[in-house]
């Protein structure tokens, strides 16, 4: 199979023209801006990173909640402006909400010239070609099979020492919230040798650390020509034996596939950090029916018993959505209540947002008034605050394996970096350089960050 070259800023020759790139959403589509990066670049087209040096402008858009694409809608503005002063720049929508509007956003007053689907970044060079001869351009085609397996990603991020691995993509749960299967099509695993090859490439370019990507990864199954399968729990251990030094996270786990197995594997080797992000999304057995989401409160209460029991170091994080349809007050202090019990170390937590066309958007009435939603998901977030400064205090006085990822944004003289369990930590520098693997001890802790010294013993 064809791997394309690894592209530098300096080796690229400037024909095609400068495009700039801007990303909004989850980590799988800053994932696949870098696979867009990629498949430009190869078609002679320079990255910028300025907006004014730019020939094509380019989002890569998010549809999750409403107030998604109402940030995109407010960058479209801006790149508006940047259009009256260079009328030849071409503008192009990638990604989820070009998959849920298509051509709708083409009639957007001639300001976006084209339409690329997640499934259809191959398009782009032809695409952007008949976009110049005055055409405008749309490809919203999903597909069973794309998995751009054979294109090595340019690297957008800076600091070269974490990166993402796609492992897969699109999802076949049909969460009723969810628009995801609708703008990312149905799930399908990318050859494990394809990642194995990224990750190899990865590391010969001074990386430490990958995150493997997929909607579910519990579900990653890639059946080769002899009926040979490989599993998630196979693909943790085949990417950990890589590189013993080399740090594996990933993320989704869903909490319906998530499986011994995978915990089991995580024990085995220290090079797979110890956390899991494990999304419950509500605490109440009924609202979680209403989501489809496949478990009830006390599955999803045995699934974190398995964590404690196997992985008892692990950290533990996850996503809520407040609000939901028929949510009563009730649910939520179930809710609340798994919290506590939980005690997560970190959470994302939204107020939820009905999505055109999905089961709840056709079925169910988005029936929580704003105020109230707005309250419960205050009462969520006071709660997780407590619990996140609780599970950073307990690691005062700890010493830890970090991850030297960049310089501290307050100071010149302090690193940040990670520990296994997903923490950031602050100290001062001493002798570490980025990429490095230090022993730190925790000696203070602030709501987002623990603050230590390198400890050499
Ligand atoms: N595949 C992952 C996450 C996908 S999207 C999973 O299943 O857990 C990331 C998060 O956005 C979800 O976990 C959920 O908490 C939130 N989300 C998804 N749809 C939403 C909606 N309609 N309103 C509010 N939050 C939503
Ligand atoms: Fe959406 Fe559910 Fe799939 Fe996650 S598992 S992407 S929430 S449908
Ligand atoms: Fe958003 Fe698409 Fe990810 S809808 S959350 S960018 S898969």
């Amino acid at each position: 199979m064809l791997i394309h070259k690894a592209f530098t800023l300096t080796d690229i020759n400037n024909t095609a023209g400068k495009f700039y790139i801007e990303t909004y959403g989850c980590q799988m589509n800053f994932s696949d801006s870098e696979v867009v990066a990629s498949i430009l670049s190869d078609n002679g087209y320079t990255l910028t990173r300025s907006i004014d040096e730019a020939d094509i402008i380019l989002v890569n858009t998010c549809s999750i909640r409403e107030n998604a694409e109402t940030r995109v809608w407010g960058r479209l503005d801006v790149y508006r402006l940047q259009k009256k002063e260079k009328p030849s720049v071409l503008i192009g929508v990638l990604g989820c909400m070009a998959e849920r509007l298509k051509e709708k956003l083409l009639s957007k007053e001639k300001l976006v010239d084209i339409v690329v689907g997640p499934d259809a970044y191959r398009d782009l060079p032809t695409l952007l070609q008949s976009a110049k001869e005055g055409q405008e351009g749309i490809n919203v085609l999903l597909s069973r099979e794309e998995t751009y397996a054979d294109i090595n990603p340019v690297r957008l991020d800076k600091n070269g020492v974490s990166a993402f691995v796609s492992i897969m993509r699109g999802c076949n749960n049909m969460c009723t919230y969810c628009v995801v299967p609708y703008v990312r099509g149905a799930e399908r695993s990318r050859d494990p040798e394809t990642i194995i090859r990224e990750v190899k490439e990865l590391i010969n370019n001074g990386y430490k650390e990958v995150t493997l990507l997929g909607q579910n990864v519990d579900s990653y199954n890639w059946v080769n020509g002899e009926n040979k399968k490989v599993g998630f729990a196979e693909l943790l251990e085949m990417v950990a034996k890589v590189d013993h030094n080399i740090r594996v996270r990933f993320s989704t786990s869903h909490p319906k596939d998530l499986s011994d197995d995978v915990l089991y594997t995580m024990a085995m080797y220290e090079n797979i950090c110890d956390h899991i992000h494990l999304p419950v999304q509500s605490g109440s057995s009924r609202v979680l029916d209403l989501m489809n989401r496949g478990y009830s409160r006390e599955y999803y209460m045995g699934r974190i018993e398995a964590i404690r029991r196997i992985l008892p170091s692990s950290t533990i994080s996850t996503d809520m959505i407040t609000g939901f349809c028929a949510e009563t007050e009730e649910d939520h202090e179930q809710t609340l209540s798994l919290m506590e019990w939980v005690g997560y170390d970190f959470a994302y937590m939204f107020k939820y947002s009905e999505r055109p066309n999905t089961k709840a958007a056709r079925r169910m009435q988005d029936d929580v008034p704003e105020d109230v939603k707005a309250r419960r998901l205050t009462e969520i977030i006071e709660l997780q605050n407590k619990l996140s400064e609780e599970s950073k205090k307990k690691d005062i006085g700890k010493r830890f394996k970090v991850l030297v990822e960049g310089v501290s944004k307050k100071s010149d003289e302090q690193f940040y970096g990670r520990t296994s369990q997903n923490k950031v930590v602050v100290f001062p520098k001493e002798d570490s350089k980025i990429g490095d693997y230090v022993f730190v001890k925790v000696h203070e802790s602030t709501q987002a960050t623990l603050i230590g010294t390198i400890s050499k013993s």
